[in-house]
């Protein structure tokens, strides 16, 4: 896990901050924002957007991934995470898997109304996780 200094961790809570601000999340009214900092040190930004069937909604970790990996944005090494609880929420199981893919040492920052945080590897987050390598076991027999 890359450590992130003070002053990084300010700018991607004010970045995750604002982004949750445009969540759309109508049903739950559970807004919730992630800021990724890639090893180049770009922030990317992505909400939780829900929709009428339910089931379609996608998580603001996931969003802020799909962003930076459309937009060409390099490998990420941290994901900030601020949602609408006092404590930190953590990312549900589909994002840390998600999450995972693209860097199982990413630093997984979660910060609560009350500026309490919980940090976390991917990896530590997800322990015996499915991946890659197990697709490789199984193309070599
Ligand atoms: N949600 C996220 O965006 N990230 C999480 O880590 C947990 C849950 C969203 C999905 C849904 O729009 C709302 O929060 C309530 O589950």
């Amino acid at each position: 896990m890359k450590p992130i200094d003070e002053k990084t961790i300010e700018t991607l809570i004010t970045a995750a901050r604002e982004v949750q601000s445009r969540a759309h999340a109508p049903y739950s009214r559970f807004h919730v924002g992630a800021a990724l900092l890639t090893e180049s040190g770009e922030i990317v930004t992505g909400c939780n957007v829900e929709n009428a069937s339910y089931g379609l909604t996608i998580c603001a970790e996931r969003s802020a991934i799909t962003r930076s990996v459309a937009q060409g944005s390099g490998r990420p090494v941290a994901c900030l995470v601020v949602g609408p609880t006092e404590g930190p929420l953590t990312p549900c199981g589909a994002c840390r898997q998600v999450l995972h893919e693209f860097n199982p040492e990413m630093a997984i920052i979660c910060v609560g109304k009350n500026g309490s945080k919980i940090v976390r590897t991917a990896a530590e987050l997800l322990p015996y996780s499915f991946g890659s390598q197990d697709l490789d076991a199984a193309a070599k027999g």
